[in-house]
This record gives C-alpha cells, sequence and structure tokens, in this order.
C-alpha cells in the first residue's frame, strides 16, 4: 500500500499534460461489449479503474490489448455474467449491465456495496431497463436482468431525488441502442461524458440525439460495428490542476484541456481571486496565483453546475482562502470525508447537514492524514502542498484509481513529492 510525502513549500511551475477523462472511458470501455467487431479506444487513462474495467471484459470473454493509451477490445463470444471479485471493486462495473442485457438478453452484475460518499442506490438504473422491457430479479446479492424478447424503446423519466443520474443515463444509452424501436430518455444527465459515450456509440452505427440535454432519443439499430476513438480531456483531472496552481504555483500552464467543460470550475477559482486565462482554441490554460483573495460560496449541481468530483478539492483551496466559504453538496450530501483530515492539518471548517463553511486560515500544518476516496485524497495532496512540513498521505489506492501519475505530474511542475512503497 503505497503512501505520498508531500514536502510543502515548493513552488508550482511550467506545465502539465492533462489526461484522457476516466469518467468517460469506463463506460466507453463498457460499450465494446455491445460490439462483436474491434473497437479501439484512443487517451484512456492508465488508472486502477480504468484496469478494473479491461479485467472485467476480460473475464467475461473479451480479448483485450492495452498499450500506452490506447485499449483495443473484441468481444467476439462473451457471457453474461461479471464476476462479484471484480465488480465489487469498482462501483463503475454497474455500467456493463446495460450492454450485456442489449447484446445477450442476460445480465448478471452484483449489486454494488455501500461507498464511502454516500448511499449510491441504482433504482435508476433498473427503472430505465425495467422501462425497456427487462426482468429484474435479486439472488445472492446479484442484480438478474433478462428479456428473453429483446428490448424494446420505451418514453422513460430518470430524474431521481438527487437530480439525473450520469452511469444510468449511460445504461439505459447503450441498451437503448439494439433495443427494438425509438427510446425517450426525459431528465437524461448531460455531463460532457455522457456526450462521449454518445458519440462513441453513434461512431458504432447506434441513432442517439440530444447527448448534452435532458431529453436523448435512441432509434434502435440491429447491429453496432467496431470504432476508433479518442476519449475527451479529464476535466476532474484539469479542475485538480488548476487548483494545485492557484494554491501553489506561479503560472502554471495545463494542455489538453477543453475550456466548455471547465466552465464553472473557472468561475468558481475566479471568484476565490485567481485567475485562469485559455488559448484561443480553448484546449489550454494558464491559472495564475491571485493576490486579492475571498470565500466564495459553492453548491454542486449537475452539469453544466458544479461538479461534485471538485468539491474535496474546492474546500483545500478555501481552507486557506481568507474569508467565509460555504460549500455544499446536493449530489452527495455525506461526502465531506476530507474536512475532518484537514482539519488534523489546521484547517477551520465545520460540516452540517451536506454543507461544509470554512473559515479561511493562513496555514495549514502537516500531519499524517488518511484519504478515504479518490477526490477526498486529492484534496488533502492539494492542501499538503503549501502545508508547513511534510504530509504522510496513507492509502494512496484511491488517488491511482483515478488520477494517471499525479506524483510524477507534481514533480514535473516542481512540487517536493514522494511516493514511498510500504
Ligand atoms: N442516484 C439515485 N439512484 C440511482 C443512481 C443515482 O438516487 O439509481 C443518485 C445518487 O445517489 C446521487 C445522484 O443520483 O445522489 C447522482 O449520482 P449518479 O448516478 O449521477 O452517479 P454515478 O453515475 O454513479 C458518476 C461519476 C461519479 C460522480 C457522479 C456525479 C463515473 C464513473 N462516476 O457516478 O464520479 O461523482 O457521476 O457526477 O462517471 C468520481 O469520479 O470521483 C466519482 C465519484
Amino acid at each position: 500500500m503505497d503512501k505520498l510525502l508531500v514536502h510543502g513549500g515548493s513552488t508550482l511551475r511550467g506545465s502539465v499534460n492533462i489526461s484522457g477523462s476516466k469518467n468517460a472511458s469506463l463506460p466507453i470501455i463498457a460499450a465494446a461489449l455491445l460490439t462483436d467487431e474491434d473497437v479501439i479506444i484512443r487517451r484512456v487513462p492508465d488508472v486502477s479503474d480504468t484496469n478494473y474495467m479491461v479485467q472485467i471484459l476480460n473475464a467475461l470473454g473479451a480479448e483485450v490489448e492495452r498499450s500506452s493509451g490506447t485499449i483495443r477490445a473484441t468481444c467476439a463470444e462473451i457471457s453474461d455474467t461479471a464476476p462479484y471479485e471484480l465488480v465489487r471493486r469498482m462501483r463503475a462495473s454497474i455500467c456493463v449491465m446495460g450492454p450485456l442485457l442489449a447484446r445477450k438478453g442476460r445480465a448478471v452484475v452484483s449489486l454494488p456495496g455501500g461507498c464511502i460518499i454516500g448511499d449510491r442506490p441504482v433504482d435508476l438504473h433498473l427503472k430505465g431497463l425495467q422501462a425497456l422491457g427487462a426482468q429484474v430479479e435479486f439472488e445472492g446479492g446479484n442484480i438478474i436482468l433478462t428479456a428473453p424478447k429483446g428490448l424494446k424503446g420505451a418514453e422513460l423519466d430518470l430524474r431521481g431525488t438527487s437530480g439525473p443520474t450520469v452511469l444510468g443515463t449511460d445504461n439505459v444509452m447503450m441498451a437503448a441502442t439494439l433495443a427494438e424501436g425509438t427510446t425517450v430518455i426525459e431528465s437524461a444527465a448531460a455531463e460532457p461524458e455522457v456526450i462521449d459515450l454518445a458519440n462513441f456509440l453513434n461512431a458504432m452505427g447506434a441513432k442517439i440525439t440530444g447527448a448534452g440535454t435532458r431529453r436523448i432519443v435512441i432509434e434502435g439499430v440491429a447491429k453496432l460495428h467496431g470504432v476508433e476513438h479518442t476519449v475527451i480531456p479529464d476535466r476532474i483531472e484539469a479542475g485538480t490542476f488548476m487548483v494545485a496552481a492557484a494554491l501553489a504555483g506561479e503560472g502554471v500552464t495545463l494542455r489538453r484541456v477543453c475550456r466548455e467543460h471547465l466552465k464553472a470550475i473557472t468561475a468558481a477559482i475566479e471568484a476565490s481571486g485567481h485567475s485562469v486565462s485559455f488559448n484561443e482554441a480553448g484546449d489550454a490554460c494558464t491559472v495564475h496565483r491571485g493576490t486579492d483573495l475571498k470565500g466564495v460560496d459553492l453548491v454542486t449541481a449537475p452539469y453544466p453546475g458544479y461538479p461534485t468530483d471538485m468539491q474535496a478539492q474546492m474546500t483545500a483551496l478555501l481552507a486557506t482562502t481568507p474569508g467565509i466559504s460555504v460549500i455544499k453538496d446536493t449530489i452527495f450530501p455525506q461526502r465531506f470525508m476530507h474536512c475532518a483530515e484537514l482539519k488534523r492539518m489546521g484547517a477551520d471548517i465545520k460540516v452540517d447537514n451536506g454543507t461544509a463553511i470554512v473559515r479561511g486560515t493562513e496555514k495549514l500544518s502537516a500531519a499524517p492524514v488518511m484519504a478515504s476516496d479518490l477526490r477526498a485524497s486529492a484534496a488533502l495532496v492539494l492542501a499538503a502542498l503549501t502545508a508547513t512540513g511534510t504530509t504522510e498521505i496513507n492509502r494512496l489506492y484511491h488517488i491511482d484509481r483515478g488520477y494517471e501519475h499525479i506524483d510524477e505530474k507534481l514533480l514535473l511542475l516542481g512540487a517536493n513529492v514522494e511516493r514511498v512503497r510500504v
């Protein structure tokens, strides 16, 4: 179990390349199950979550090769049962459910267990697939979906109490590509990752319109074919490096980003007093640390709102920003585990009812801290960059799930970090 030592106080300079999106890659890799032809996916980040997804495809009988960011998958003969041993490691495994059901008429996937960031139910995924005609049973911890006569297009609404569901929209959209007739998903998630998946599916021969809006229409087709696709940039990794640059940088440039996807994050960083300037193409930006800093109020919301996946990192920035900041997470109200650890580093944060009230302190100080989930770990690394002394971040496997070589990228920018193999 690796740990990271961050010796605080270095200034970050230079530029960093942002990787392909983890959250776009995961459903796109799963969507390879929809065809028996060859699928090539480029710019897949080398993180443990994408490795788990590759292992799941292998376990289902696919042939998958992976080299320097490119995955080649051929899902000629596949089984309908995703093994518990792999599925239990990653909640996003649930997105093999739609493709398996559509291709095989049956899908067996274990029910995802608890998750540190909240309950994370799958009722909306099942509601959507049932609307397409699937029968749902639960047995021995597994969800068993069957559609012996095939799936049929339907109109359905995926609105949940916390808004739309990203992977739920993906699952229903993937299943509907091979259904008979037209499917209309109302209250669909509009995240860029959903659009990337729709583009991937359309390039395979699917007929999807409206991705990126709350209403997606899918006209079913009989068969999908092979495809080559390049994954969009990871907007959360980009946001994380924007925060690093704001906290400890002197004009850090991020390359291979997408301005359009970063609007809410850019607005939050600018509101706290830092400056962000994009090049004309919108695929690179430079962040300058501000001098007149102030607290901000943030509420997480589905895209194009401020992303819950950037809540912890922004909390780390605001912990040392003068003034009071109020951060409410409406999507995962329990996602504040990082606050207890930040407080151990001297932050002044009160968490109550899905809201963190942060009173900016001048400086944090190093402490041994424990990573609890992916984005919480990123927040601790960010906080440690400017803390006095050496922060020891344990359970680094959380960060390796979703950040490609984060320690190497930080080192290149001039941070003083060491990965220690324990
Ligand atoms: N929800 C339901 N019922 C469902 C599904 C979701 O009530 O059947 C609720 C959830 O409890 C939550 C809200 O709906 O309150 C939104 O959850 P969503 O389904 O959109 O989450 P997800 O699709 O499982 C993806 C990302 C998460 C990200 C969320 C929200 C992937 C692989 N994961 O999860 O990313 O936080 O959308 O934007 O795309 C991360 O990368 O750190 C991460 C957790």
